[in-house]
């Protein structure tokens, strides 16, 4: 039995490889039902040691995420996502950004299952993260590191420049047996 019950094995490893990053919406919102799922995934995040040590702050209000758009350095498609969801991280070091990210890729994936498009924005300065801290009103013990934007993707418009497209081949990065083989 495969993971994905309901999905061929090829679909469900399409579904993995087509996930790319949205970032033009069309302006209709997102069902609150639908919000509810993506969260519930994200709750069932493995982190290390179980620590679970995020909160999620979910964004629907367009002014909100018209501020958010406007406090990193290339988060400006905030501004037109249906919602965004804040994931703000307790503690520091390797295994939180692998937490982080492992949350963040897994709202990503199931978003795609439900037809929604999304991407991640950055905070990357602390300049940033405080900006978002404040405009959310999220403790000093938590820092915002980045915001999954979601919403339907205007597939009339260009989601990325063509600098950010493509991948290195698997010859470039995949070593069999030993590094360089
Ligand atoms: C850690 C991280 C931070 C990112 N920050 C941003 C961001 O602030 N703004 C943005 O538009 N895209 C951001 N992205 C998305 C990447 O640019 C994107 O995943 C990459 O270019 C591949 O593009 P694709 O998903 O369209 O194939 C980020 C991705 C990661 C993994």
């Amino acid at each position: 039995m495969s993971t994905y019950e309901t999905q061929s094995p090829e679909a469900a490893l399409a579904a993995l490889r087509s996930l790319r990053q949205s970032r033009r919406f069309r302006p209709d919102p997102i069902a609150r039902d639908d919000l509810e799922q993506l969260l519930e995934v994200a709750r069932w995040t493995g982190s290390a040691k179980n620590t679970q040590p995020w909160h999620l702050v979910v964004v629907t209000d367009p002014e909100v995420n018209v501020a958010l758009a406007g406090a990193g350095a290339f988060t400006a498609f905030l501004s037109g996502v249906a919602a965004s969801i804040v994931v703000a991280l307790k503690g520091e070091g390797r295994s939180v950004a692998y937490d982080d990210g492992r949350l963040a890729e897994r709202v990503m994936l199931a978003a795609g299952a439900l037809g929604i498009g999304s991407g991640t924005a950055w905070f990357g300065t602390p300049e940033s993260r405080q900006q978002v801290r404040d405009l959310l009103r999220i403790p000093d013990d938590f820092e915002p590191w980045s915001a999954i934007g979601l919403g339907y993707t205007d597939t009339t418009q260009a989601q990325a420049s063509p600098s950010l497209s493509g991948r290195k081949p698997l010859s470039e990065i995949v070593s069999w047996e030993r590094y360089g083989a």
